[in-house]
């Protein structure tokens, strides 16, 4: 299930040096092809070899390719560039392949030049792609330990009862069969591990907002934004494979919001 794959997911860091066959480049290529995302932006996905190109990353080690995407710089490219950009790297963890979502710690412009990004294009965002290192590195633990990466808010401080001021218990998302969904939200990953995301749910919907931080947001695109988006497709996922059926719906609840809240979408079913 998508929900156990969230689960045993964590960001990998620290490769083991063999890179990955054609073969499975070509399926990755191939499934990304397939991949759209609710707001219909479509989303490039741009693989690159590391030693064809000169690339590398101060966090990485032992990875031989890596997935840059671009979208155009429009309105929720950022919101729908998570959604698309983390279906693909689920399906890469599914396939037992390590990823790691990479917004800041990369050499920018030698992605952007790999990736011929062109005017009025993004590339917020890379991942290394290979097979996890049997051992982790130092700097990777390090890293961890920093973000708190093992850890996540609870249940109750993420997820609200029609307005922001009940915590809507496990028992209350069962009843609404989205505990599993809510869940494969509160253990997505996210920038700096901030977990951005609330979301309000009601009898017939789920509406997703940003609890934003300073300094993820550039004034072209929010990594939070990013994050957004990836909260959006674990719910998503997790809901299509229990077979609940969700509308994609951008209609501002109006409700009162805490400090620095954003509305961003909501499911309705
Ligand atoms: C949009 C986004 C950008 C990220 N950027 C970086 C980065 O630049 N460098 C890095 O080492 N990790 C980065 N991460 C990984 C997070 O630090 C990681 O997901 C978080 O600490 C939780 O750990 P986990 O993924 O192992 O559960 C990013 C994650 C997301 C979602």
């Amino acid at each position: 299930m998508f929900i156990d794959d969230v689960k045993n997911r964590r960001s990998v860091r620290t490769f083991d040096g063999k890179g990955i066959s054609e073969e499975v480049i070509a399926d990755l290529k191939s499934y990304a092809q397939t991949i759209v995302n609710p707001y219909n932006i479509p989303v490039e996905f741009v693989f690159l070899d590391r030693e064809k190109h000169g690339l590398s990353s101060p966090v990485l080690s032992g990875e031989k390719e890596y997935i840059a995407a671009k979208v155009k710089a429009v309105k929720n490219a950022d919101v729908a560039y998570g959604y698309s950009f983390e279906e693909l790297l689920m399906y890469a963890v599914n396939k037992g392949l390590g990823t790691v979502w990479i917004g800041g710690t990369l050499p920018r412009d030698k992605f952007e030049k790999a990736c011929e990004l062109k005017d009025g294009e993004l590339m917020p965002c890379m991942s290394p792609i290979g097979y996890v290192a049997s051992k982790m590195g130092l700097k990777e633990t390090l890293m961890r330990k920093g973000v708190k990466a093992d850890t996540r808010y609870d249940f109750a401080e993420l997820f609200f009862k029609n307005d922001f001021s009940t915590a809507l218990s496990e028992d209350d998302a069962k009843k609404l069969e989205v505990n599993a969904a809510l869940e494969a939200v509160r253990l997505a990953p996210s920038a700096v591990n901030k977990q951005p995301w609330r979301v309000v749910v009601t009898e017939n919907a789920a509406h997703f907002f940003e609890k934003k931080d300073k300094g993820y947001d550039n004034g072209t695109y929010d990594l939070q934004k990013v994050d957004m988006g990836i909260a959006l497709y674990h719910f998503e996922a997790q809901c299509r494979e229990e077979g609940k059926k969700l509308t994609f719906k951008i209609s501002d609840p109006g409700i009162q919001l805490p400090e620095k809240t954003e509305y961003v979408a909501s499911y309705i079913w």
